[in-house]
């Protein structure tokens, strides 16, 4: 990662507050680039560092032009590792959380196959519906997480960038956003619309590869269809401020290896090796 990347600053932090996101200069060069598509090869083709799995593994078999999406590839794959690690990226993430220090909550590895420039399709398999990351992420005590988007290649509306809905992160948590895997965007929006009783405006986060986007976890976004042939490539890294603690509540993402051990309690916070320390202004 670039060794020149500032602080977030004041006026950034503002632009974040406002909106809910925040676009970074470029992060990564053209090497590190280089080695996170071929991690995503790798990972597709299930050559894995190390003997272990991922996480979670979304890998549909019977629809090539299907989203794919792994969780924890920072286990299985040294540069996804190295990357969802970074101090540089926990110390942006921080700024923006206004934390003192960030740590990793998990990572996504995102595979958006290219339709090529043909008909437009309004449910394309591709699409991740609108919805907030935190309507997944209950079992925490706090929705002030941030994910950072890494774009693998140049990435707006032809290869179907993240839109996101700026300001949304102040409307709530809205039972209709649990839509990750609702390809139907024009009626996930609706819904969303209604619920919330605001008016919607979207905003296509355009990224240079190597750029990284930051939303909050109540950050309304989503993503259509790749019209280009290549496959859009990213790399996800969900961060939480230090301290984070579990929440009881009656649903959890991909449970069970959040908190590992014998009866996680309320209170108890996620400071183990699986939430790596990225940043910490105490250091
Ligand atoms: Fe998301």
């Amino acid at each position: 990662m670039k060794d020149n990347i500032g602080l977030i600053t004041q006026s950034d932090k503002e632009f974040y507050k406002e909106n809910g996101y925040w676009v970074s200069p470029v992060l990564f060069d053209e090497q590190e680039i280089e080695e996170l598509r071929r991690a995503h090869e790798r990972i597709w083709a299930y050559d894995y560092d190390g003997d272990g799995y991922p996480l979670d593994e979304w890998r549909p078999t019977n629809n090539p032009k299907m989203l794919r999406k792994i969780d924890n590839s920072w286990w299985i794959n040294d540069a996804v590792r190295k990357t969802v690690t970074n101090p540089v990226l926990g110390r942006l993430g921080a700024g923006l959380m206004d934390s003192g220090g960030a740590r990793l909550w998990y990572d996504q590895v995102i595979y958006k196959p290219g339709t090529g420039t043909g008909e437009k399709d309004a449910l394309s398999p591709g699409n991740v519906g609108w919805h907030q990351d935190y309507i997944y992420w209950q079992c925490t005590d706090t929705s002030n997480l941030v994910t950072a988007w890494i774009a693998l290649q140049d990435t707006d509306l032809t290869n179907g960038c993240m839109s996101v809905v700026p300001g949304s992160h102040k409307w709530g948590l809205l039972e209709g956003s649990d839509a990750f895997f609702n390809r139907d965007l024009e009626a996930v929006k609706s819904r969303i619309a209604e619920e919330s009783g605001r008016a919607w405006k979207e905003v296509p986060v355009t990224l240079k590869a190597g750029q990284a986007s930051f939303h909050h976890a109540l950050t309304i976004h989503g993503s259509g269809q790749n019209h280009a042939e290549r496959p859009r490539l990213s790399v996800v890294a969900h961060l939480m401020p230090d301290g984070m603690a579990y929440k009881k509540h009656g649903r959890h993402n991909v449970d069970n290896i959040r908190l590992l051990g014998p009866r996680p309690r309320e209170g108890q916070p996620y400071d183990n090796h699986y939430f790596p320390l990225l940043y910490s202004d105490k250091q």
